[in-house]
């Protein structure tokens, strides 16, 4: 989604902007731009689509200068267009904007301020914001930067990282924040400011995230933070502690495989240090739960959107399954506004790869709210939500830069996996059972490592059924949210209309889908209820549909009536959902790449969802 960037010192800005947007792409974006303070005056600049249109663009671009900033603009209140595109200058051009998220009473700010003769030219929430400030700038000149920002967004209501320029002040950058991620990079005569470390960790691994309320006046020396209420605020200055590899394919020709390929490391790496030395349990530093806290759980509720939260739906049945604790699973997006009931001792969790999802964080603050401690699990180090946690669980995946996850899944995945293992050994699971659990635990890098090699009999299958419209993805049990991923992957990256429902489900309704046109996807690597799969099978092809099998390497005779049929070891049941999806997300991909999609970055999507 959206991206800012801004940076003041001694070197030429524009570059550094156009260097840093790059690295922001992998968010999704529909457009870029940036603006310069060049000798006193703010020059804009803006192309739609890629960023190396900016860059183009900027070769020529007459203007230059030592303070700048810039942004990725995907699109919210008006169409993708270069009038739409960020920054916003205010009239009369004093100030320049770039702004993250949605300033939801901007007709009314709109109106106040067409009443005092400002015009606006675009269809943006922002361009109010760039007037606004203005507005106070002109009603008290002799304020501080910082100050006039901070006046401005007493007025505003909504979600806001923002970055501004005023020509009036020449080597000052002023950042806000409001529910979208801003950071400041610091530098030795220079500073760098972003809405994500990965832009600017080239720059400097020493960062100071703002918090919510906070505004910031950035100067090549020196930088300062204040609340909304005029408190000074003392930062902490943080290490980057994550490598942040130059953003390339490694001789893959997506991000999206090269990520798919990654996951045995990214598996090996979520398990890294965290089991126990008999050889039978899990452990997990960040959670700080004594022995006695996590026996005394009476439920589990999880929280997260998209893809983590079909990573939750599988973390509900294994532990249900494994550790014998009812789970309740909700999207973060619906848990925000309803009044969930919660009972007493029960552990939430919020799980997101990025650690920014809007939804999450929001559903993170409202348990908070109701006085529950709030556990995290994300990717991302030093993420609003990881810092906003009260403790939780790093999935050390690396970068995941595909706009669809696929290691981060399967990482989350795991770490689901090794909690279910962990709370049943405080209670019911005996020694060699978990041990045997352990076993199969440790041996995913190597499974994983043989279901990878199916990617070219899955490309074959996949050139069979690519033009085919509808597809149905079935499962029972802790294959069914396996069943929703393969669907939702599929659409985001093939834009096929694909949907998911628990096998025996097909009867109620679904089957009625079912024609020659219609492939269904059965994912049976579960050894339990399988005569029941083969039968919900049986009654597909009875109506002419198309019948793919992912199903174990054990010994029921799925090619007899299956038109295709995916091998993969079989496995323990707490592993089983990660081998599982693996085919499915090959089967995205590949379908995605003959239907001629932009993979990355399919379109309409964001890596990070900052707005609501
Ligand atoms: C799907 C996908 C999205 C994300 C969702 C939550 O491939 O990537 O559905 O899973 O937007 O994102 P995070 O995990 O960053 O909170």
């Amino acid at each position: 989604m959206c991206g800012i960037i801004g940076y003041v010192g001694k070197k030429q800005a524009g570059s550094i902007l156009i260097d840093a947007l790059k690295r922001l792409e992998y968010r999704g974006y529909d457009s870029a731009g940036l603006a310069l303070l060049d000798r006193g005056k703010i020059f804009p600049l803006k192309r739609v689509g890629k960023v190396c249109e900016l860059e183009r663009a900027q070769r020529h671009f007459r203007h230059s200068g030592t303070i700048g900033i810039g942004h990725t603009r995907w699109a919210t209140h008006g169409n993708v267009s270069e009038k739409n595109a960020h920054p916003h200058l205010s009239n009369g051009s004093h100030f320049a904007i770039v702004h993250n998220g949605i300033i939801e009473n901007y007709l009314q700010i709109k109106t106040f301020l067409s009443e005092k003769n400002y015009t606006f030219y675009s269809d943006t929430d922002t361009e109010i914001l760039a007037n606004l400030i203005d507005y106070h700038h002109h009603k008290a000149t002799h304020l501080p930067f910082a100050e006039i920002v901070r006046k401005s967004l007493l007025h505003v209501e909504g979600t806001y990282g923002i970055a501004v320029l005023g020509k009036p002040f020449p080597d000052e950058i002023v950042v806000a924040r409001k529910s979208s991620p801003l950071l400041i990079g610091l530098g030795d005569g220079e500073n760098i400011i972003a809405s994500d470390a990965a832009a600017i960790a080239r720059y400097t691994k020493r960062v100071v995230y703002l918090n919510d309320g906070e505004i910031a006046s950035v100067r090549p020396d020196h930088f300062s933070v204040m609340t909304a209420d005029e408190s000074s605020v003392d930062t902490v200055c943080h290490e980057l502690d994550w490598e942040i590899a130059d953003v390339n394919c490694d001789g893959y020709p997506h991000f999206m495989l090269k990520e798919i390929f990654e996951q045995p490391t990214a598996i090996e790496n979520a398990m890294r240090g965290r089991f126990t030395r008999d050889g039978s349990s899990t452990k997990f530093g960040g959670l700080s739960l004594t022995p006695e806290a996590l026996r005394s759980i009476d439920r589990l509720f999880f929280c997260a959107c998209g893809t983590a939260y079909h990573a939750c739906l599988v973390g509900k049945y294994l532990i249900e399954k494994y550790a014998r604790i009812p789970v309740d699973v909700e999207y973060a997006s619906e848990f925000r506004y309803r009044n969930v009931p919660l009972q007493r001792n029960t552990l939430v969790f919020v799980v997101s790869q990025s650690g920014e999802t809007i939804d999450t964080l929001a559903a993170l603050y409202e348990a908070k709210r109701k006085g529950y401690p709030v556990m995290g699990i994300t990717n991302v180090v030093g993420s609003s939500i990881a810092r906003a946690t009260d403790a939780g669980i790093y999935q050390h995946a690396g970068f995941e830069i595909g706009v669809a996850s696929t290691k981060a899944f399967t990482s989350q995945l795991t770490i689901f996996s090794m909690l279910a293992l962990l709370l049943a050994r405080r209670r019911d699971m005996d020694q060699f059972d978990g041990q045997q659990y352990v076993f199969a635990l440790k041996s995913l890098p190597k499974v994983v490592g043989e279901v990878l090699k199916l990617s070219e009999r899955i490309r074959s299958i996949a050139e069979r059924y690519c033009k085919r419209e509808r597809f149905l993805f079935l499962g029972r049990q802790a294959m069914y949210p396996i069943a929703l991923e393969g669907a939702l992957k599929l659409k985001e990256i093939a834009y096929v209309h694909a949907e998911a429902f628990p096998t025996a489900e097909m009867k109620h309704g679904p089957i009625a889908l079912v024609s020659e046109e219609t492939v269904c996807i059965f994912i049976a690597t579960q050894r339990e209820l399988l005569d029941k799969t083969m039968s919900s099978l049986q009654e597909v092809r009875a109506r002419g549909g198309k019948v793919v099998v992912v199903a174990g390497d054990g010994e029921v005779e799925w090619e007899v009536f299956g038109d295709e049929v995916i091998r993969v070891p079989e496995v323990h049941g707490g592993i089983n959902p990660i081998i599982s999806v693996i085919p499915l997300q090959f089967f995205a991909y590949y379908v995605g790449i003959l239907r001629g999609c932009d993979v990355d970055r399919p379109r309409n999507l964001a890596k990070s969802v900052t707005v609501e």
